[in-house]
């Protein structure tokens, strides 16, 4: 096998490890490793839990003896700093690993590079870029926040073929078959928090956890926390994600809510947040915030129609997951997964790019991530092109202006209307 074809062979066995720690490493980033010595894996690891081992460490430990002169394969950069964990570089030149090879470089800009620059340094060869797509793919949710210090926000609905989320009456149970809820299922244990809006729960009463066997849950992973939008803390105190594990649900309020129900929430066990009012309900940008500010990285957006809509008209959805259904419900008055006020134009229309299909028996599950470069076209005020602005500005500082919240146009651009924000080197990986 010659060199090109073994690093895509172990590169891939480390994104494989890596996966492994989906659902229980956040807010770090998702890492697998591989020693290999003459086409022999000597050792292999993977990142199990926040303030654990690096994958590094797991690797080089198992191949102790036989690390001198040995390739290390890891799907993400080595860190340098000193987090919860010392260095990884440390203890690779330390083992006398001769050469690494590395999918991507820690995004993170207050260390991306310094890693592989310290490798160099010390005499090892390094290689960059092998599966770079893929890696990148397999932690978005790490890049989005180590970048911006917002979560990765992801929307999932199960509709039916016509679009629809309910009957006109509001009956919702099952649209999607069992197997694509279980599917549905996994995408709540990977998310830190689902987010819904208060109607889902007063019509639904849903419980928002994740329903998996033991051997589906996988060791070591976490409910997701249950985040409602309730502007005026509407909620019904029988709702189920107030009786049950009450510690695991967080109310969203606006500014201003009722003091007798926060109080009344709060004694039943549930977090209240309050936040700026947008368009006379929860700010969603203060939502983004918020929730980067409590380290949570990944959100699912489970609807309504309603909230769905306030999520892409903000341009804040970074990734779509629809589970299609074979049903026609039909009903001009029966929800569709996209309520709101819509576009005037079809040319308005936000673009996405197809990022997967699976057929799940006669269900199909439908990804998709916002098109970018047809929206910077749309966006770039001053023809230029893609990147900048005629004066060198960022273009993502010219978003509010295209979409401030006048719902004119769904668009794919991120964090619409929000900050933007660095995160400190020290919270990578740590
Ligand atoms: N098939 C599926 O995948 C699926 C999933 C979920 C729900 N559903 C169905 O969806 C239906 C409910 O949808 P819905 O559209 O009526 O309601 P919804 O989206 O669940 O909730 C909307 C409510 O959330 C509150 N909210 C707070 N902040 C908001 C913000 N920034 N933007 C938007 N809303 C905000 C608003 O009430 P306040 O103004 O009082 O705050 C608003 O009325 C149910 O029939 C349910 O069965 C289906």
């Amino acid at each position: 096998m010659d060199m090109e074809n073994a690093d895509q062979k172990f590169m891939r066995m480390a994104l494989d490890l890596a996966a492994r720690g989906r659902g229980r490493v956040s807010p770090n980033p998702m890492v697998g490793a591989v020693v290999v010595k003459d086409g022999r894996v000597l050792g292999k690891g993977f990142h199990q839990a926040a303030g654990g081992p690096h994958a590094e460490v797991y690797a080089l430990e198992e191949a102790k003896g036989e690390t001198a002169g040995a390739t290390l394969y890891v799907n993400l950069e080595p860190c340098c700093h000193f987090g919860r964990t010392p260095p990884c570089t440390k203890r690779i030149i330390a083992a006398g690993i001769s050469r690494v090879v590395v999918a991507v470089q820690d995004p993170n800009p207050k260390v991306g590079g310094a890693g592989l620059r310290e490798l160099e340094d010390n005499g090892i060869t390094v290689t960059t870029g092998v599966l770079a797509e893929e890696a990148r793919r397999l932690n978005e949710v790490f890049f989005k926040y180590i970048t911006t210090g917002r979560p990765f926000v992801s929307l999932k609905a199960a509709i039916s073929l016509d679009g629809k989320i309910a009957t006109r009456t509001g009956d919702a149970r099952w649209i999607s078959s069992a197997e694509s809820r279980r599917r549905g299922h996994e995408l709540r244990r990977a998310a830190d928090a689902v987010v819904v809006g208060v109607q889902t729960v007063i019509k639904d009463d849903p419980l928002l956890n994740v329903r998996l066997s033991a051997p589906q849950m996988g060791d070591g992973a976490r409910q997701p926390l249950r985040l409602v939008l309730d502007t005026r803390a509407r909620i019904p105190l029988t709702a189920k994600v107030i009786r049950e594990n009450p510690e695991q649900t967080v109310v969203v309020t606006g500014s201003d809510p009722p003091a007798h129900k926060v109080a009344e929430l709060k004694a039943a066990g549930v977090r209240v947040w309050t936040l700026p009012l947008r368009k006379g309900r929860v700010s969603l940008p203060a939502l983004l915030a918020k929730a980067g500010a409590e380290k949570l990285t990944a959100l699912l957006v489970e609807g309504g129609g309603t909230v769905n809509a306030a999520f892409l008209e903000e341009n804040l959805v970074d990734k779509v997951y629809l589970f299609l259904a074979p049903k026609i419900i039909g009903g001009a008055t029966a929800p569709t997964w996209v309520e709101g006020k819509g576009v005037d134009r079809v040319a308005m229309a936000g673009l996405w790019r197809n990022a997967g299909l699976t057929k799940i028996g006669d269900d199909l599950l439908l990804e998709y991530y916002p098109e970018k470069e047809e929206a910077d076209v749309y966006r770039d005020c001053t023809g230029t092109g893609p990147g900048t602005t005629g004066d060198g500005t960022e273009r993502r500082a010219l978003l509010p202006d295209r979409c401030g919240g006048n719902g004119e146009r769904f668009s794919p651009g991120r964090e619409c209307g929000g900050e933007r924000g660095l995160l400190d080197g020290n919270q990578n990986r740590g």
